[in-house]
């Protein structure tokens, strides 16, 4: 297996990759933002994307997007081809895109936001903390995405206040400057799937209501 920044030559994974994003998304039954081949290919090209291959077959993806001028990066749309999954894969390319957004923008914040259990654990080792939304971006064009996901009205109904998605954010001059660590017991990841738990019963609970 190996892990790469992708580039133009993988342009022919970039439907099976949109493919493999919806079809998880279905399965899993929660929302998702929409990608493109189109826009998946224009982050090949920016060389703003890691790939990883066992021989010619796809096993991974996430790509790197850039918000608020610069000064916010997200690590998204990873996947996990279901025939690689549980192995620790998400969890290298995780590192490989995190280290390499690290170099490529500095002084950017990184964040997420996910329903996902998996991705929470994994973005908490690499040292993101849950936020709520209002310490993201709040560049519009990040927002938009969201209005594929089917629950886009809970978004716009908490004033994009909060969702079904928890908020994740790596902040490097917080790095700089430590506070005193109380977060690294591991019982922090449970609290993760607690919080996941309690939203997904509220906001569901009225949306059905
Ligand atoms: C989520 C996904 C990327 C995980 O990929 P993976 O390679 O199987 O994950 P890893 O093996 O690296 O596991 C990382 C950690 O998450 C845990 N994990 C994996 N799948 C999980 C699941 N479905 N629910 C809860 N935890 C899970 C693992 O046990 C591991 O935890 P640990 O550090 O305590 O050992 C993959 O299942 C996938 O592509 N799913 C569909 C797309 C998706 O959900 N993307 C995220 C959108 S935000």
């Amino acid at each position: 297996m190996e892990i790469v920044i992708a580039d133009k030559s993988h342009s022919k994974y970039a439907s099976l990759i949109c493919d493999t994003i919806e079809e998880s998304a279905k399965v899993r039954g929660t929302g998702i933002a929409k990608r493109t081949p189109e826009y998946i290919i224009t982050k090949l090209e920016n060389n703003n994307a890691v790939i990883a291959l066992d021989g010619d077959k796809f096993a991974g993806f996430c790509y790197i997007e850039a918000w608020g001028h610069g000064k916010f990066v997200a690590n998204s749309g990873l996947i996990v081809h279901p025939d690689y999954r549980n192995v620790g894969l998400a969890k290298k390319i995780k590192k490989v895109i995190f280290d390499y957004t690290r170099k490529k923008y500095p002084d950017a914040k990184i964040f997420g936001i996910t329903t996902g259990l998996a991705v929470m654990k994994i973005n908490y080792d690499l040292g993101y903390r849950p936020v709520t939304f209002s310490e993201l971006t709040d560049d519009p064009a990040f927002w938009k995405g969201c209005q594929t996901c089917k629950n886009y009205d809970i978004l716009t109904r908490t004033d994009r206040k909060m969702c079904l998605c928890t908020g994740m954010l790596y902040d490097p001059d917080e790095k700089k400057n430590p506070k005193e660590e109380i977060h690294e017991h591991p019982y922090n990841r449970k609290v993760l799937q607690r919080l996941k738990n309690i939203k997904q019963s509220i906001f569901l609970k009225n949306k059905k209501s």
